[in-house]
């Protein structure tokens, strides 16, 4: 019976690491999610609440991280230190829609950052969808 149980424990735990070893690795070259299929998508409507909650936070104000502002249209669209972040028409070329989806090699480009002290949780594929729209449509 103690043996059976053991096993079993061992099945499970090793099922557990495979399986979390699997969503790793599929996290690294997960497509993007599709986007939006809704029309006339703009930064005030769609954009804006999305931007608000989850990356103001740090893009905004005196000091943005990586001098990227994105509390106005104007600023997101003018980009970060190393230059544009939004390719206007072409979402999944956009290094935005990059580092929200996670596909970026550099783990450290993964926004909101993992574990971030604000407790700012990632975008749903539903909010990365507006977003590629907005682009897509002309990040308006
Ligand atoms: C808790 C703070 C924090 C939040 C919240 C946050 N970011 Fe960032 N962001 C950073 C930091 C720090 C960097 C610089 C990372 C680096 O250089 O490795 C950065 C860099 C970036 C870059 C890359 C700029 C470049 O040219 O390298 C983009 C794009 C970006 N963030 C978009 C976003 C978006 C979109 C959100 C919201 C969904 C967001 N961030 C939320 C802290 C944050």
């Amino acid at each position: 019976m103690k043996i059976k149980t053991s096993i079993k424990f061992t099945t499970i735990a090793l099922a557990t690491t495979f399986g979390l070893a699997l969503a790793a690795a599929a996290a690294d070259t997960a497509p993007l999610p599709p986007a939006s299929t809704k029309t006339g998508v703009t930064y005030a409507t769609d954009i804006k609440p999305i931007f608000d909650q989850s990356c103001v936070k740090c893009h905004s104000g005196d000091k943005p991280k990586a001098k990227l502002k994105l509390d106005s249209l104007e600023n997101a669209l003018k980009g970060s230190k190393d230059g544009k972040v939004i390719t206007a028409g072409d979402s999944a070329n956009s290094l935005i829609v990059k580092c929200v989806a996670h596909t970026t090699a550099d783990h450290d480009s993964w926004m909101p950052p993992a574990h971030n002290k604000a407790n700012i949780g990632p975008l749903t594929p539903e909010q990365i969808g507006l977003i590629r729209a907005w682009i897509d449509q002309g990040a308006k």
